[in-house]
């Protein structure tokens, strides 16, 4: 009799999911935690986490709510939606109802629902976040990569997008944008994002925007695609970033109603396997969503330390010639380790993958590869994730400091040692400049 614990038989998995292994993000957080049981020091720059608490207003909800029971509307809880969709025209101007609003536990898992539901290509620009394209692939859609360059500072450009369009004008396309960028730091201006609106309505383009750092956007202004848009564009966002809450679980949609026959198709699906997001954390959401004096404090003091700390972290990989760009929201650097590619392979390393691996074998500091995001394996780009720090204690010692007070060096030092130290340890690792060169 054949076993059928004997040697998975390929055959019988699904082929679009053989050879599939965890997300990269998942996966190296896991190496971190068996490196430090074996007692090695560990720099975590590898999983891209808040480092700050859930507010306490916030967490206060959570703990008032745990008797609810019920399982909840497969949309969302109808006073969540509308929190929703008040913060959302508020917040960034887009006219929306809580009709408009899906509710899901992680806007990961819905992008991979929208994936799912729609039928045509899927455009991503490379670099970007490692779950879109197995999200694709998983599903067996079209996944049409967009190759962005440096001199562009990584960003989309209307012409890219004219020219993929023009070889096929009407072929179904979605394009998945993200900014601030994971992983790179980099936003839009209005005015690129409207050159973008311009070819996505030429060629009906759906746009899938996901702004989920929007409000990590370090100068507070961000803008966000959808009003240029409205009818072809879908926001997709959360409590993950902002609010500190990546493992509550919860993300949001919010759908135009030209575009509401998709949202009907996702919350279908959604009925038929997760059923309804948990119900604490939807009635803890409404508070985030309200929003307040305590959550404006909060995300003016989560800002400015991520921009003080990204800024400084900047400063010193470019003494030690990485080319990279300055964040602009978010929690992410993308340095690229080119200039050191000589002396790099004259040591073995030859990928950003090895670059990565060694890296944290010699030095104890995670970063993962620019490969893990769309990028070709020898180009020696990663993505530093700059948040291995004790936010809870940020918060509490600038909440004791005039506002206008500046985070300087010092106060990084003391609060934020162990990224200033993981970045230190780069560059004393990377192949030293011979001297007077
Ligand atoms: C760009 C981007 N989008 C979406 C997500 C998913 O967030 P969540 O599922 O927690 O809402 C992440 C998480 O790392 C992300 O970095």
């Amino acid at each position: 009799m054949k076993k059928l614990c004997a040697n998975a038989p390929q055959s019988q998995l699904n082929p679009n999911v053989q050879g599939l292994t965890a997300s990269s993000t998942i996966a190296i957080q896991e190496r971190c935690r068996l490196m430090s049981l074996e007692g090695r020091d560990i720099y975590k720059l590898g999983l891209g986490q808040s480092p700050f608490p859930v507010p306490e207003s916030v967490t206060e909800e959570l703990r008032k709510n745990a008797f609810q029971k019920a399982y909840l509307p497969v949309k969302g809880l109808p006073e969540l939606r509308q929190a929703v969709a008040q913060h959302h025209q508020r917040t960034f101007g887009i006219e929306c109802s809580p009709e408009n609003v899906l509710i899901g536990p992680g806007s990961k898992e819905l992008m991979f629902l929208m994936q799912l539901v729609y039928n045509g290509d899927i455009l991503i620009p490379a670099p970007s976040w490692v779950s879109y394209k197995p999200q694709a692939q998983i599903i067996g859609r079209n996944v049409v990569p967009l190759t962005t360059h440096a001199k562009d500072e990584w960003r989309l450009t209307p012409e890219q997008l004219e020219a993929l369009c023009k070889e096929a004008p009407d072929r179904p396309r979605l394009l998945i944008l993200n900014y601030p960028s994971n992983p790179t730091g980099r936003t839009y201006t209005r005015t690129e994002l409207k050159a973008l609106t311009e070819v996505a309505k030429k060629y009906k383009i759906i746009i899938l925007s996901d702004e989920i750092y929007a409000k990590l956007n370090y100068a507070n202004d961000h803008s966000s695609i959808v009003p240029l848009h409205p009818d072809g564009t879908i926001f997709s966002g959360g409590i993950s970033k902002w609010c500190g809450a990546g493992g509550w679980r919860l993300g949001v949609f919010v759908v135009p109603e030209c575009l509401r026959w998709l949202l009907d198709a996702m919350a279908a699906v959604a009925s038929e396997t997760f059923t309804s997001t948990s119900a604490p954390i939807q009635y803890a959401a409404i508070k985030a969503f309200q929003g307040g004096p305590e959550i404006d404090e909060y995300l003016m003091h989560s800002r400015k330390t991520l921009k003080a700390l990204g800024d400084t972290i900047v400063k010193q990989l470019r003494a030690a010639d990485v080319t990279v760009l300055s964040p602009q929201g978010g929690f992410y650097i993308f340095p690229d380790f080119h200039v050191h590619k000589k002396t790099l392979r004259a040591r073995g390393i030859t990928t950003s993958a090895e670059l990565c691996e060694r890296l944290l074998e010699d030095t104890g500091v995670a970063i993962l590869p620019g490969s893990d995001f769309g990028r070709p394996p020898e180009e020696l780009t990663a993505r530093l994730a700059f948040v291995d720090f004790d936010g809870t204690r940020v918060l509490k010692t600038l909440a004791s400091l005039p506002m206008d007070e500046e985070i300087g060096k010092e106060f990084l030092q003391e609060h934020c040692r162990p990224v200033l130290r993981a970045v230190e340890l780069i560059c004393a690792w990377l192949p030293q400049k011979p001297p007077g060169s």
